[in-house]
């Protein structure tokens, strides 16, 4: 490849206002000093070698991001090699599943702290680490916001689990077991045994959950090397990948290729078209749309299911398909994805990356050998595998993946032959998990196979950070006889990792007024997929009388904040349809 032409001159790196400031020679001197104090030369920091942050997302808390602490190692000794100078510093950890209430709420946090480090110190461009759900899009929406050179690199998932001959995903395992529990198959040693299993090295979940998803989409966005998104953490390609990163930096701060070169409105296409193929989780819409008003191109549910739902299923990786991040990784990963949907003609091949090539030079032929596991595209796994935006009295926009739909629910809820697209049922309604936990085996529920579950008070004002647990298992009598989902519709989000088909992201949430804190358990709705809407089958008066009378006992009543960050975000959080970003935040693109 030809060396791009450099269009900045060591004079004009940004980090030189800092460190080689004739025009203020006492800030410039107290600046400098500082960084002389563990070994770094004058030289280093004034010769117009540019200054690289790798922005650290590891730590002991973050163990599915901790191989970053390894890591950092390689991407520095890229961008030594490369003539930069390293900087690494820590970012705010969040760790998806170890974090209360739920690690979601950490994002922004992690977002805005992201932002004053990248804005305020001396870097000419950085190095993201990410890995575990949160941590692609804090890390993005904050490339975003500050605008300089960045690039983003995986942790890359763990190995492939087992539990006895069986392959044992990330989280997967954990819905599956959890239902064996319910049923009394299994006891509690057995259950932690099973979900201990599924994590057998350093690393992300190695199922197609959220962080597969969103360091897939890094990818296809063009903020990450190609093929380099899938590699499993402890193979020598992951710190291979990690040199080459940190080398690559140093170049893309010489070219000025900054995120708004990169993140175009015709790459969120690719993105959303992406996600599809690979079965992509729920949580996608939200991030990649708060990515998008950081960097100030449009982008709604809309777009996701006019581009991205007819587009089918390529990849055969739990929790829609069979295998895991290994195998997906060996058969070609992102690039093999990508290579069939060039060929369908349903990728903007001339959107530029991070290495300086289109992601049609990248990965135009790159064609898996492996179609058991990378499904060529006209042999999908499933046919439509991108969301519906449903809409109706119940909420404007919440967002169904219909490829999760399974036998047994199409064969119980799309069973009409006159309207096989549509379901109608009676509700029960939960307000948040609490009371889910607290009330789901309670026989007067009178929950049957028929019925509806409804989770409301779990969006991002309503439960800080909005909560993965939309997804509601029935009560364990359904499940003794056999019955292994219910149809589930909540204004919180899913797990990526879950197979059930909810609806989900409704927005606004009941506690932003939504149609959700209306109803009442006993209710009925109809859901229409063709029509995409989603309603309560009550007169206009009856709902208008509801409101009335909400409205005059305050609004839907959701539980005190427990932290000053939860009653910050909570004043400023827009909704999840467009992608739960703090409102102030989006001016600064
Ligand atoms: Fe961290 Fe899944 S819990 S990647
Ligand atoms: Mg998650």
């Amino acid at each position: 490849m030809a060396e791009t032409p450099r269009k900045i001159t060591p004079e004009k790196l940004r980090s030189r206002q800092w460190f080689d400031n004739p025009d203020n020679p006492g800030m410039t001197a107290l600046y400098l000093e500082r960084y002389l104090n563990y070994g770094l030369t004058p030289g280093e920091l004034r010769s117009g070698k540019p200054l690289i942050g790798i922005a650290q997302t590891g730590s002991d808390l973050s163990p599915c991001n901790r191989h970053h602490l390894e890591l950092a190692k390689r991407v520095r000794d890229g961008i030594t090699a490369a003539g930069g100078v390293a900087f690494e510093f820590p970012c705010h950890p969040i760790q998806e599943t170890g974090k209360r209430p739920t690690a979601c709420l950490d994002r922004n946090l992690s977002y805005l702290s992201l932002v004053e480090v990248l804005y305020g110190y001396p870097l000419d461009g950085v190095v993201l680490l990410t890995g575990c759900d949160k941590t692609m899009p804090a890390c993005l929406m904050a490339a975003a916001t500050v605008n300089i050179p960045a690039i983003s690199l995986n942790v890359g998932p763990m190995l492939n689990g087992y539990f006895q001959k069986e392959l044992s995903g990330s989280g997967t395992v954990v819905w599956k077991a959890r239902e064996r529990h319910a049923k009394g198959d299994i006891d509690y040693q057995q259950f932690m045994d099973i979900v201990g299993s599924s994590a057998p090295s350093t690393g992300h979940c190695n199922t197609m959950g959220t962080a597969s998803t969103m360091n897939a989409l890094a990818e296809a966005l063009g903020m990450s090397l190609p093929d380099s998104a899938a590699i499993p953490a402890p193979y020598r390609e992951r710190g291979q990948a990690a040199y080459e990163t940190g080398r690559r930096i140093v170049e893309m701060v010489w070219e000025d290729l900054k995120p708004s070169d990169i993140m175009t409105r015709e790459a969120f296409e690719n993105v959303i078209v992406a996600n599809a193929a690979i079965g992509g989780s729920t949580n996608a819409p939200i991030h990649i749309n708060a990515i998008a008003k950081h960097i100030g191109v449009p982008l709604d549910n809309d777009d996701w299911e006019r581009i991205g739902f007819e587009i089918p299923l390529l990849v055969n990786m739990q929790p829609a398909g069979q295998w895991l991040g290994e195998d997906y990784h060996r058969a070609g990963g992102l690039p093999a994805v990508i290579a069939e949907l060039i060929e369908a003609g349903r990728i903007h091949e001339h959107c530029i990356t991070a290495n300086g090539r289109t992601i049609g030079e990248n990965c135009r032929g790159k064609f898996s050998w492996n179609r058991e596991v990378i499904r060529p595209y006209a042999e999908p796994l499933k046919e439509k595998a991108g969301f519906l935006n449903l809409k109706g009295t119940m909420f404007d926009s919440a967002i169904m993946k219909t490829a999760v739909i399974s036998e047994e629910f199409q064969q119980r809820y799309l069973n009409n032959p006159d309207d096989p697209n549509a379901f109608e049922g009676r509700v029960v309604v939960f307000d948040g998990p609490e009371d889910y936990h607290h009330r789901i085996d309670d026989p007067a529920l009178n929950i049957d196979e028929h019925t509806i579950l409804i989770m409301r008070g779990a969006g991002p004002i309503g439960y800080p950070g909005a909560a993965e647990v939309v997804n509601m298992q029935p009560p364990g009598e359904l499940l003794k006889r056999g019955v292994s989902s219910l149809p589930c519709i909540g204004d919180g989000r899913q797990s990526g990792t879950s197979g059930t088909p909810s609806i989900l992201n409704a927005s606004p949430e009941a506690a932003a007024g939504g149609g959700l804190a209306l109803l009442q358990t006993g209710d009925r709705i109809r859901i229409d997929l063709n029509k995409r809407s989603a309603d309560i089958l009550l007169p206009a008066e009856e709902l208008e009388r509801r409101r009335k009378d909400l409205e005059s006992r305050g609004g839907y009543a959701y539980p005190a904040s427990q932290t000053p960050w939860q009653e910050i975000q909570r004043s400023m959080v827009d909704q999840l349809s467009e992608g739960m970003v703090l409102k102030p935040a989006v001016k600064f693109q």
